[in-house]
């Protein structure tokens, strides 16, 4: 079977929620790795909660992907739970919408091996997060890590979502989900039956760097915490990050231009534009030629103003884990209740024997 790498629009898939005034059907995933920062916040969570009002959302701790790298057994369950309160003190509705854990919707691992049977070694050696990952080390890493991407496959196929919010580093995945359904059709012989998933990409300022080095994304691995401001971070902890975080000799920047070639300075314009909710043009406009410490504490101002009530209802969750855990199970039932007829359908046109 040759490999297809054009595909067809998921029009078919996507009329159904048009009938219902929506635009389709999102399914979106964040590991349980703990420590969300912002710019988990920013490129991902904060937009999950602005989804909602056009599409039917389900939002996903994956916790199987978790396991593809070792994991201490008594952290995953207060992960998951964490994942869980930032989605809720997003503002993401969980009656509303769908908010699970992955290992609870067994039908994921069910799609995901058939997955592996259609998806092609020499696709997944060409992942780069799976290049990235293994290093040199490729004989010691798990045959979970290097089967990742079917596992996400399913995740997406298994409720038939038309839409995935992706940011830079997953749409490569999002790439080998969309051959993966185009060859299951074609194997099968069944046009369509799987929609081939689209990108919803989003503006600026996804990609937020570290507060250390504007170069480096900013990252839950680095050894500094003044890299980052977590999303449980208080006041102070944001304050002080903003203070310390690096900056040049020069008065801010005048121009886009000019910013780009300041990659500190440009990521804290960023930062900037995406909190206050402006272009980064407009962030740049503002505070043309201003010293550095008059821009730090607006943004100061601003980020408390913004992530301290997210990160305070993430913190109140936290310790209500009777309640988060409730939603998980709810959303669970409600995920399996989509997810169970299109397994069943998958295993009937594979042909397994139900007898
Ligand atoms: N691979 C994604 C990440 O590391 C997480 C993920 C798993 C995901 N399944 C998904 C994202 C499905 C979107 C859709 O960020």
């Amino acid at each position: 079977m040759p490999d297809v790498t054009t595909g067809v629009a998921p029009n078919s898939h996507i009329a159904q929620y048009q009938a219902r005034g929506l635009k389709g059907r999102i399914l979106s995933g964040v590991q349980p790795s703990g420590d969300l920062h912002l710019g988990n916040y920013l490129g991902a969570i904060r937009n999950f909660a602005r989804l909602q009002n056009d599409y039917e959302c389900l939002y996903c701790v994956v916790d199987l992907h978790a396991i593809t790298v070792w994991q201490d057994p008594a952290q995953l369950a207060p992960k998951t739970r964490e994942i869980a309160s930032a989605f809720l003190a997003a503002g993401v509705d969980g009656d509303k919408h769908v908010i699970f854990n992955q290992s609870m919707v067994p039908e994921h691992a069910e799609l995901a091996w058939i997955f592996n049977c259609v998806a092609r070694m020499g696709w997944m050696s060409r992942m780069t997060q799976f290049k990235e990952k293994a290093g040199k080390d490729r004989e010691n890493v798990s045959l979970g890590l290097f089967a990742y991407p079917a596992l996400m496959a399913a995740d997406i196929l298994i409720y038939k979502a038309t839409h995935v919010p992706v940011g830079e580093d997953q749409k490569q995945h999002l790439e080998l989900t969309r051959d993966i359904a185009i060859k299951f059709n074609n194997d099968f012989a069944v046009p369509d039956f799987f929609p081939v998933t689209e990108p919803l990409i989003f503006g600026a300022a996804t990609r937020v760097m570290s507060l250390r080095d504007g170069t480096k994304k900013m990252s839950k691995s680095d050894p500094s915490d003044f890299s980052r401001i977590n999303l449980t971070d208080d006041a102070d902890a944001i304050a002080q990050k903003i203070r310390r975080a690096k900056t040049d000799p020069h008065p801010m920047p005048d121009t886009a231009a000019d910013a780009e070639k300041r990659p500190d300075a440009d990521n804290l314009l960023g930062i900037y534009a995406a909190l206050a909710d402006i272009e980064k043009d407009a962030a740049i406009a503002q505070f043309a030629g201003k010293q550095f410490s008059e821009f730090k504490s607006a943004l100061t101002d601003l980020a408390v103003a913004k992530l301290g009530p997210v990160g305070a209802e993430m913190q109140r969750l936290m310790k209500d884990p009777g309640h988060v855990d409730g939603v998980l199970r709810n959303g669970a039932e409600r995920a399996r209740a989509l997810a169970a007829p299109i397994l069943a359908e998958t295993y009937k046109i594979v042909g397994f024997l139900k007898p």
